[in-house]
């Protein structure tokens, strides 16, 4: 088994969760984060934490993974802090977009729409062609993304976002037909509404939409970052090898229940 994970966001929310998880379980975590302000100290709670988990084999970069200069300058060091081996787990949890509706006050600009899709989605591509082409990732690995219900529900000031989570499922479909052939698995994990710091950016209505969400879910509660982390950690079991191409809901069957 390999050693090390690879988890792009994991200071807050679902990654640092993961991070944290995972740790646990033995790997030892590399991680992307892009922290400015305030955010910091909570990244530097997680990076603590981690830090006292793995016993020191955890490496953290606050840096936007999206940039193609970031993954070329950062590659040779994943390598080397794995010594070559493929990671266990290539894990996006980035959440970095526009909030907003296409029309009204303030309709999505075409930068914006871009840089959503970019960093939110097709970003994980790119980092999986050049792992992959550094055979950092291989028999065994994983690919995952996070997805949402807002794959196929319009939202209040979610549309950016939602583009982006359909490309993501695609590339993830994609990836794991592509490399399925070499032992190589991509899975999109559907989360629940989770109250995190990027949920508290869709809408300012967020705080309803938690209430709302605990009567309509059949667990009557919102989904956790650890239930997401757990998850993670169930599918890279090897009991997992053969899932692929596939979205695993982690959310109490909140997508199944209708509005209440
Ligand atoms: N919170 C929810 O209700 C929910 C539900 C389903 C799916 N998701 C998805 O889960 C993922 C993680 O979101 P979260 O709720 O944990 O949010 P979060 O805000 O707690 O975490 C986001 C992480 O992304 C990092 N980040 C942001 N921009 C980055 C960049 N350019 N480069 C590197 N790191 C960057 C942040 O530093 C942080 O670690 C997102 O893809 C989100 O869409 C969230």
């Amino acid at each position: 088994m390999s050693e090390w994970v690879l988890i792009l966001g994991g200071s807050t929310g679902h990654g640092a969760a993961t991070a944290k998880r995972l740790a646990n379980d033995g790997y030892g975590i590399i991680a992307f984060h892009f922290d400015r302000g305030d955010a910091k100290k909570l990244a530097v709670e997680t990076i603590t934490e981690v830090n006292e988990i793995t016993g020191g084999r955890c490496h953290y970069f606050n840096t936007n993974a999206a940039a193609e200069e970031t993954m070329d300058k950062y590659i040779p060091q994943i390598k080397e802090i794995t010594s070559g081996e493929p990671v266990k787990l290539l894990l996006h949890s980035i959440a970095f977009g526009t909030t907003t509706n296409l029309f009204g006050e303030k309709p999505v600009t075409q930068r914006q729409m871009d840089m959503t899709v970019h960093v939110m989605g097709n970003a994980l591509l790119y980092w999986t062609q050049k792992l992959y082409a550094e055979g950092l990732l291989a028999n065994g690995s994983r690919v995952m993304g996070l997805t949402s219900e807002g794959n196929y529900v319009a939202m209040e000031g979610y549309g950016p976002v939602s583009v982006a989570k359909v490309a993501m499922e695609a590339i993830i479909r994609q990836i794991g037909w592509e490399l399925g052939q070499f032992g190589i698995t991509a899975n999109a994990v559907q989360a629940g509404v989770t109250p995190t710091r990027a949920l508290t950016k869709i809408t300012e209505g967020w705080e309803r939409w938690i209430e709302n969400t605990k009567k309509r879910n059949p667990m009557r509660r919102t989904t956790t970052p650890e239930d997401v982390a757990g998850t993670i950690s169930m599918l890279l079991q090897p009991e997992a090898d053969f899932i692929n191409c596939s979205i695993i809901y982690c959310d109490g069957g909140e997508s199944r229940s209708g509005s209440f």
